[in-house]
């Protein structure tokens, strides 16, 4: 019997080349900076976009849960205020969240196509397959990319909504953060929307559960990036060398995840030629998770040129997202 395949693209622009030179640089500029440092944009491959799947089903992580929630209950109002006919999601994963904004979408008889944007093409295609055969009427098209980098390359046609869910932007710094919004704008055109998700300030004690899990699950996560820069780089560091460190870090208001060397240790990065070491106790930062005020949020957002025309947040006041206009 056969069974239809619906078609799907899938646009790369992350060859192997391009991805290994901006490994390589970003390793390189991280590992020689003091303190050293490591982008967590490298956390996603395919183990480590699974390693992430696993950590938005544990109990201490509620932002994924809380994001689902508000969709729940107002992706429709969202679909209708944003009347897109294609929807951009920068750094889909799994799409998982996204279904609800697509079902509401389809539903208001506005979408045609979805373009999901991830670093890591291995989930992006899975994605995108799972997604086309579910919405046989919209037209897929994943693109393979860098969000901090490959904005000007997303599609230019049809009224859009950019979609950047789960708290991501949290992950770049407040001058990136700047910068990429600015950027954002500047490609968007009246009529279009952004739709940003973000996690809110709260108490210290769940902010770093939520990062620091018994299970252990955001610690293997957290190790993943030295198994990733193993394989790409032939270097050879040892993970379980390595304490999972989570931090909040309240004068900033973000989480800090790092990597504390559990003694001195030389790594060596043979695709870098570059020797690396670490003193006991030597702590690594990975990633930064910056947490939102609503009033702060929306300063950004204006500050970029967007004007908010919802916001919602989850009764428990955990997570909000928010439709902004250019
Ligand atoms: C995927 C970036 C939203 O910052 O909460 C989860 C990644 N890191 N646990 C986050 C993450 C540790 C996550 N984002």
């Amino acid at each position: 019997m056969f069974v239809s395949q619906p078609t799907v693209h899938v646009i790369n622009h992350l060859d192997r080349d391009y991805l290994r030179q901006a490994l390589e640089h970003d390793v390189r500029t991280g590992l020689t900076s003091s303190p050293k440092w490591l982008p967590p944009k490298w956390f996603y491959d395919a183990a480590g976009s699974e390693l992430f799947s696993r950590i938005t089903r544990l109990p201490e992580y509620y932002p994924t849960r809380r994001e689902l929630a508000i969709l729940r209950t107002s992706a429709a109002e969202l679909a209708a205020a944003g009347g897109a006919d294609t929807l951009v999601e920068l750094g889909s994963g799994t799409s998982e969240k996204t279904v609800l904004l697509l079902e509401a979408l389809a539903a208001a008889g506005t979408l045609r196509t979805y373009t999901p944007v991830d670093v890591d093409a291995v989930t992006l295609a899975a994605a995108a397959r799972r997604l086309a055969g579910r919405f046989p009427e919209v037209a897929v098209r994943a693109v393979c990319a860098d969000f901090e980098r490959h904005l000007a390359l997303l599609p230019r046609t049809g009224r859009r909504m950019v979609a950047f869910l789960g708290g991501t932007i949290g992950n770049l710094e407040p001058a990136t953060r700047e910068v990429f919004m600015k950027e954002l704008r500047a490609t968007l055109r009246p009529g279009d929307t952004f739709l940003l998700g973000a996690d809110l300030v709260k108490d210290t004690g769940r902010l770093v559960a939520a990062y620091d899990d018994a299970a252990g699950v955001t610690a293997a996560f957290n190790r993943n990036v030295l198994r990733v820069i193993n394989r790409e780089l032939e270097a050879d560091f040892e993970p379980e060398a390595f304490a999972h460190v989570a931090l909040y870090d309240a004068r900033h208001d973000w989480i800090e995840m790092r990597l504390r060397a559990r003694r001195d240790m030389r790594v060596r990065i043979g695709g870098l030629g570059l020797a690396v070491d670490f003193v006991q106790g030597e702590e690594m930062r990975t990633e930064i998770s910056a947490k939102f005020r609503p009033e702060g949020l929306r300063q950004e957002l204006v500050a970029a040129g967007f004007e908010v025309r919802r916001r919602y947040t989850d009764p428990a006041g955990d997570f909000t997202l928010v439709l902004a206009e250019a």
